[in-house]
């Protein structure tokens, strides 16, 4: 890892203890109903894996890949789906599982995008957000921790694809994606 990273901004234990609150809340929430996790690859898969694996809610899970159009585009909030739900979800109860809400674009798109296919209910379940990034106001039902606008890795969260395999989440020097010498 070399200096990469600045710092740790969440242990594995803070994480973990985060998990088993979330965890419990949704099951009080959900408690004798269907419920579908949905992720969003490829940064939620750490908080899906470990979020779901604490429910005692009977879930399913399915997967969605989303993309904004163009590189570096992202605020113009149009998304594409590079892979779709294989799941069917009129009547279900859906809790869109993500790693981060940034400026909120891709989880606003997303929510639109599920209840227009008969959901009985969308939710939405995130391990971070940025309060300070946001340009659209989603109402997120479940949140991890707020965190500040800094370029964070590490469980499940990339920096041109690396860093995902942290298991705890980490601020990177600002010298890597500046490219002064990383
Ligand atoms: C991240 C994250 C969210 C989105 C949030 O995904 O997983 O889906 O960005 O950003 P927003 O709130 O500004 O829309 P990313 O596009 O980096 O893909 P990845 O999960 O495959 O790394």
């Amino acid at each position: 890892m070399g200096n990469d990273l600045e710092k740790v901004l969440l242990s594995e234990s803070e994480i973990n203890a985060r998990l088993d609150q979330l965890a419990a809340a949704i099951d009080a929430d959900y408690k004798g109903r269907d419920l579908l996790l949905v992720g969003v690859l490829k940064g939620a898969i750490m908080v899906m894996a470990d979020l779901s694996r604490r429910l005692h809610t009977p879930v399913q899970m399915d997967w969605m890949a989303v993309s904004s159009y163009g590189s570096g585009t992202k605020s113009s909030g149009v998304v594409r789906i590079l892979k779709d739900l294989e799941a069917d979800l009129h009547g279900r109860n859906v809790l869109i599982v993500e790693d981060i809400v940034d400026s909120g674009l891709t989880l606003s798109w997303l929510l639109g995008n599920l209840r227009s296919r008969g959901a009985a209910s969308v939710e939405v379940a995130t391990l971070l957000r940025k309060p300070e990034a946001a340009k659209v106001n989603v109402d997120v039902r479940y949140v991890g921790f707020d965190i500040p606008a800094e370029f964070v890795v590490g469980y499940g969260l990339d920096y041109a694809e690396n860093y995902r395999t942290l298991p705890f989440i980490g601020t990177l020097a600002p010298h890597v994606y500046e490219g002064r010498g990383a």
